[in-house]
């Protein structure tokens, strides 16, 4: 048995072998020139801000009225309707990532999405149950990616069916590597009552797991990498609501301001970490995008861009803002003997907040629009333009 065990070992040890050769062209980012990209596939890793199913398909479908605005039915996306992500894909020509989790309907063939709402950077040590967090950090997407890696390339050789709904091997050296994750460890951290500079004392741990991801990626042979840094935290109805806050630490559009000072921090050692792996992966491309500046903008530039009541919730109840954290959109609540239903408000294509967490398809796209064409980039390379190093 044992021997036969080690055989069969063997052989998938060649064969994985083989398939990595074949499937290692080398593809390097080159120097600025005008040909598009061409991205094959995205592969993207992060949270609820880019979760396209993947903690639905885990732990329960977000509820209505999510999904309300595009989809018309719950899409596994705590919003109206589309996420950044999908705005992105959309806009490279692809249709929407299916979650790697999700086991119906999926189809891999342009890329997939690892990312579940709640996810850390660095495994947590509470369950969901305590603190919200998903137990799918991105250690635990980073296996999923590599197992996902080494098995679609099998499936492409040896399967008729399923062929059809993976990535050509290519993909994953031409394909691009999205980002979106890190604000949960903030967060995290505050929620269970650390203080803002001992979150910070936490950020080299935290970016120390993330680089080892993204070098994981980079020596599976991929090169385009697109990071989004993290949004205002201290501008979330969330965090206003339940965080220790006195009025004089609030700024003139009514964020908090150390808890935005932390993410801004926390920014600053990202962006410092993407120069240095720029040096250090000098056939890789990394866009580093301030979605921190374009969010921000949009909260305290609302009414010119079209919005209302920047910090109010649309799908929420009760509170300063629209929100209680004990009755989430979608939940019921009683008044008076009476059941409501907390649902969405009348036009949430006005509305910047969704659920106190995060966005309307609105305020997504605004954001989106902002961020294509690289004006929030360091490099100022535009999406289409992201395998071409300056
Ligand atoms: C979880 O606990 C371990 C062991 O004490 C510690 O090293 C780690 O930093 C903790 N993780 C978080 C996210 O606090
Ligand atoms: C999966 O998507 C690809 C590309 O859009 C398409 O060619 C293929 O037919 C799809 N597979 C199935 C089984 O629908
Ligand atoms: C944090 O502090 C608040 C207020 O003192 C308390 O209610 C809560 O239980 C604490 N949370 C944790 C995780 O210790
Ligand atoms: C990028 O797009 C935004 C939104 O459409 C626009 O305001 C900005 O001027 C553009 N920047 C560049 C460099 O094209």
């Amino acid at each position: 048995m044992e021997h036969d065990g080690r055989k069969t070992c063997m052989l998938k040890a060649s064969m994985l072998l083989l398939l990595l050769s074949l499937s290692t062209k080398p593809v390097k980012a080159t120097v600025s020139n005008n040909n598009p990209c061409h991205f094959p596939a995205v592969f993207n890793f992060g949270d609820s801000n880019s979760d396209t199913g993947g903690l639905a398909a885990a732990f329960g479908q977000a509820p209505p009225p999510n999904g309300e605005t595009f989809f018309h039915r719950p899409a596994g996306r705590y919003s109206d309707g589309r996420l950044v992500i999908d705005f992105m894909v959309q806009s490279l020509g692809l249709p929407y990532l299916s979650a790697y989790l999700d086991a119906l309907g999926s189809n891999f063939t342009h890329g997939a999405n690892f990312a579940t709402g709640g996810s850390t950077i660095r495994p947590q040590n509470t369950t969901r149950h305590q603190s919200g967090l998903s137990p799918i950090s991105l250690n635990v997407q980073s296996y999923q990616f590599n197992d996902f890696y080494v098995r679609t390339q099998i499936i492409r050789k040896d399967e008729v069916f399923f062929k059809e709904l993976v990535p050509d091997p290519e993909a994953f050296s031409r394909g691009l590597y999205a980002f979106d994750i890190g604000q949960n460890d903030l967060t995290g951290g505050l929620f269970l009552n650390l203080t803002v500079d001992q979150v910070k004392a936490s950020i080299p741990d935290i970016l120390g797991q993330f680089q080892a991801v993204v070098k994981d990626v980079h020596d599976k042979g991929g090169r385009f990498f697109w990071i989004h840094n993290t949004g205002p935290i201290g501008c979330l109805p969330y965090v206003l609501e339940h965080l220790p806050i006195n009025e004089g630490q609030m700024d003139k559009n009514g964020c908090a301001k150390p808890f935005n000072e932390l993410a801004q921090f926390f920014n600053q050692k990202l962006k410092d970490l993407v120069n240095q792996l720029l040096e250090e992966l000098p056939e890789a491309m990394i866009t580093y995008v301030d979605i921190y500046k374009a969010r921000y903008a949009l909260i305290s530039q609302a009414h010119a861009h079209g919005f209302e009541h920047p910090l109010r919730v649309c799908c929420g109840y009760g509170q300063k803002y629209n929100y209680n954290i004990h009755v989430g959109c979608g939940g019921r609540v009683s008044d008076n003997g009476m059941e409501i239903f907390v649902g969405s408000c009348k036009d949430p294509s006005v509305m910047i907040m969704w659920d106190g967490i995060h966005y309307t398809e609105a305020a997504n796209k605004w954001v989106f629009d902002q961020i294509v064409n690289g004006s929030y980039s360091d490099s100022l390379v535009s999406l289409l333009m992201a395998c071409h190093r300056k």
